[in-house]
């Protein structure tokens, strides 16, 4: 409860006066910047300002990775532990590191000067070994580097006075093609849509054939034809820049260099449904952006790009707000975002109904994800042709790729839909190429019989990642990180997802310590088959893709650790699988659940 004193606790706390429910993340975030921790008091006074119960927002605080109840340290260390980043050395830096500053990874040190700990892919594949210092992107970790932060550390220096080469994110862009080549005009595809009218637009974009570029490939001028044919009060716009499947980083580098068109096809989006309001939901990784977006869109306000009576056009109101996340993957997953947006806990809705009728407070919402929306403005401004000058009939235009891991020019690469695999890795210089995962851990892992594939809707979708292993790599490190990414990232809503990564991850660890036998690996077939049939979302219904794969296709790194002698389990997965169908009660294909729709 909020005790009489509420209000001097809020003005010390510095927490905003609101009593808007769905401002509480925001609030949370922010408590958590400034205090290292969410303290108490600011529970009980968020608690009655905002009119929710202490547990609900306990609920939240636990929910998201990057807030916290008990103090962190004054240096909160936090090293990305994709597997790309441990390709580089990055278990050794952090291993020495927690050895310089005298504590345990995973630990608060007991002068709380520093925590240190891992977190998931934090979108710098291209740069790592990479950490998050505060909320701050470091890059290119280095033994030199780790050494200079340790003695950062140790001498209190404060996070604004660090040398500012550590925090370089550079572009990172390796390859350009019809999109990034082409010139944007600020307010060119706004102005077109205010002149020739939302038909038109519409029009272009299905001519185009643009899909979306967040994983699903659902038809951009659909979802925005169905969002605007939805009669509602309110319209919302929102902009999915969670862009946390690991491996990827192809929106941070649109959000770096290129925000003025994605916040343009945001824009033009909203005067094609009707929205006075956007949201951009960044990654919180991607917080060391913020200030540079929130100068963009400030610079088009002041052009008359955003705001009242937009180009002069009376009653086209729109301005569009940042909100940021908090280290939680499932974000991405639409549904999940706009229940983030809302303030609460990120767990996926049932769907339908899809946002484009019932999103954002209820409201008819389009979620598209950066490369969408930057896509979609430059259409407009340059032609359905121009767009479908290069790519397949089936999937016109060009991806970027975030491309990472063993090659020698990683970075970020936009390449005509079309594109084989095995031109893909000749252009970054890839050699002796044992597999590549596609679309991140949620992906597809393609081994060298198949580079002859191409990146197509129709063929290998992806959302952006391209992850390469060479020869010299234990593939199976890398099922193993990444079904301990989805372990950790599950919201454990249902329990196909919550018991099945956790059983996933079990099974597979006897695998790697050489203690499985066929039937072991015949269960984890089992178990990740199940979990793809009966999971409610997207997470878990390719969380056990790295193994199925790699069960199909790379069969021999499994078969070479099953143990030779007779050993007793101590635990039995085929009752652990009686248990979870039991408890789901469905054994059913489920396709009724799988992605694709709006
Ligand atoms: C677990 C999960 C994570 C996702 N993460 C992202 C993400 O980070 N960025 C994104 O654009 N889409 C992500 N998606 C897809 C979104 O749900 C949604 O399809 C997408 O934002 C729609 O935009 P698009 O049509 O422009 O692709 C994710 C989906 C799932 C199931
Ligand atoms: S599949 Fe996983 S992430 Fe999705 S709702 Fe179920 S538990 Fe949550």
């Amino acid at each position: 409860m909020a005790g009489d004193n509420s209000e001097q606790i809020r003005q010390n706390m510095q927490i905003p006066r609101t009593n808007d429910p769905s401002h509480l993340l925001q609030l949370l975030i922010e408590l958590q910047q400034a205090h290292g921790h969410i303290p108490g008091d600011a529970i009980d006074q968020l608690a009655g300002s905002l009119r929710l119960s202490q547990a609900s927002i306990l609920g939240v605080i636990e929910f998201y990775s990057f807030l916290h109840r008990t103090p962190r340290g004054k240096y909160d260390i936090l090293f990305s532990d994709n597997i790309t980043d441990q390709m580089r050395g990055s278990r050794l830096l952090a291993e020495r590191l927690a050895g310089k500053l005298g504590i345990g990874i995973g630990h608060t040190r007991d002068d709380r000067r520093v925590t240190l700990d891992y977190t998931s892919c934090t979108g710098m594949g291209d740069q790592g070994p990479a950490a998050l210092v505060n909320g701050q992107a470091i890059t290119r970790l280095t033994t030199e580097r780790i050494d200079q932060m340790a003695d950062l550390v140790e001498q209190a220096v404060r996070l604004e006075h660090w040398p500012a080469e550590l925090f370089q994110v550079s572009e990172g862009i390796e390859r350009r093609d019809i999109l990034l080549n082409s010139n944007y005009k600020p307010g060119a595809a706004i102005r077109n849509c205010l002149e020739e009218g939302a038909a038109t637009v519409l029009n272009q974009l299905e001519q185009a054939g643009l899909r979306g570029c967040g994983g699903a490939g659902f038809s951009i001028a659909k979802k925005w034809q169905f969002c605007a044919s939805s009669e509602a009060a309110e319209h919302y716009v929102v902009c999915n820049a969670d862009e946390g499947e690991p491996g990827t980083f192809k929106d941070r580098y649109l959000l770096q260099t290129h925000a003025d068109r994605l916040f343009e096809g945001m824009t033009l989006c909203a005067a094609v449904i009707g929205a006075h309001q956007g949201f951009l939901y960044l990654r919180g990784e991607y917080r060391y952006l913020l200030e540079a977006l929130q100068r963009t869109l400030q610079q088009r306000r002041e052009k008359n790009l955003l705001g009242q009576a937009i180009l002069g056009r009376d009653g086209f109101d729109f301005d569009i707000d940042i909100h940021l996340g908090a280290g939680a993957y499932i974000c991405g997953e639409e549904s999940a975002l706009i229940e983030s947006l809302e303030g609460k806990r990120g767990i996926p809705r049932n769907r339908p109904p899809f946002p484009v009728t019932q999103g954002y407070l209820g409201m008819p919402t389009v979620v598209n994800n950066v490369e969408t929306l930057a896509n979609a403005a430059l259409i407009t401004q340059q032609g359905a042709e121009w767009f479908r000058s290069v790519g397949t009939a089936r999937s016109p235009g060009s991806k970027l790729l975030s491309i990472s891991g063993d090659c020698e020019r990683p970075g970020i690469y936009e390449f005509p839909f079309g594109t084989p695999i095995s031109q893909i890795l000749a252009t970054c210089q890839a050699h002796q190429t044992q597999a590549v995962q596609i679309g991140g851990a949620a992906g597809r892992l393609i081994p060298p019989a198949e580079f002859s594939r191409t990146l197509a809707f129709e063929d290998l979708a992806t959302a952006g990642s391209f992850m390469i292993f060479n020869q010299g790599r234990e593939l199976l490190n890398a099922i193993d990180n990444f079904t301990r990414f989805f372990r950790h990232e599950s919201c454990g809503f249902c329990t196909p997802c919550r018991v099945g990564t956790a059983l996933l991850t079990r099974q597979l660890g006897k695998v790697m310590v050489g203690h499985a036998t066929t039937k072991d690996l015949d269960q984890l077939g089992t178990l990740g088959r199940l979990m793809r049939q009966t999971s409610h979302c997207g997470l878990g219904q390719t969380a056990a893709n790295p193994v199925l794969d790699g069960l199909q296709k790379f069969p021999g790194i499994f078969q070479s650790r099953l143990r030779s002698t007779s050993f007793e389990p101590a635990f039995d997965l085929d009752a652990s699988l009686e248990e979870a169908r039991a408890l789901t009660g469905r054994t059913d294909p489920g396709a009724h659940l799988e992605g694709g729709g709006v």
